[in-house]
């Protein structure tokens, strides 16, 4: 049976030139054509971030662009965020950054890969505020489990929302399954994110940013 979905699938208006992207051959972008191609590249490549549902995807970019020596992939279904970053990527010439453009849930949430991440990145996940739909969110209880058999030994999760009840319920399952909060200090990356367009709009709404560090 197909998992509820946790976005809602925006209609994308793509210029000729993402069309192009997303089309083109090239060896940084994935979909569920080449699903088994990009499961061997997570396999075989080490120092692995990946942030999930990246959006317009800047912050993404310029950590990559910042940490060539680390290994980033992006996981998105929107796709004018996914051949925006493409376009990015094909323009700087940057080697460390891969995206998956399709469902997370798909890709290893409903399956087993061999692989681990040292950094998997939540940032404004759609927090899905009405009850109704709580059972959306990516950060449920049973997919946070899955999310942390994927982390290193030295691996950590780190995820960062406007909507307070969302952290709230993210902080309570966390405490269910015994996890412990880590210092925003012990990971100096996470200082270079950037402002995301939903942090923007949080910010302007007025609503408070928690961020959550946790293994
Ligand atoms: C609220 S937006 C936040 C985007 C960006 N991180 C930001 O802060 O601006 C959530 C993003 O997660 C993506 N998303 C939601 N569920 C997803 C899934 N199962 N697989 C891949 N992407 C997903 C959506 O397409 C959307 O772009």
């Amino acid at each position: 049976m197909r998992s509820i979905r946790s976005f809602a699938k925006a209609r994308s208006r793509l210029s000729a030139n993402h069309k192009k992207i997303l089309n083109q051959e090239n060896d940084f972008l994935f979909s569920a054509n080449t699903k088994l191609a990009f499961e061997e590249t997570l396999r075989s490549t080490n120092n692995k971030i990946l942030e999930i549902g990246f959006g317009e995807g800047d912050s993404l970019f310029e950590m990559a662009v910042n940490n060539p020596d680390l290994n980033f992939f992006g996981i998105e279904v929107y796709e004018t965020g996914v051949a925006r970053t493409c376009s990015k990527i094909e323009e700087s010439g940057i080697k460390n950054l891969k995206i998956y453009l399709g469902d997370v849930v798909d890709l290893i949430l409903d399956k087993d890969i061999e692989t681990t991440f040292d950094l998997l990145l939540f940032l404004f996940p759609d927090p899905w505020h009405k009850r109704k739909h709580n059972k959306r969110r990516l950060l449920s209880s049973h997919n946070l489990k899955k999310f942390r058999s994927y982390l290193s030994k030295k691996g950590f999760i780190f995820f960062r929302t406007d909507w307070q009840e969302y952290a709230d319920s993210v902080k309570k399952i966390c405490n269910d399954q015994k996890v412990e909060f880590q210092d925003l200090e012990k990971l100096s990356l996470l200082n270079q994110l950037i402002l995301t367009k939903y942090q923007r709009k949080g910010i302007e709404a007025g609503r408070s940013i928690t961020s959550l560090l946790f293994k």
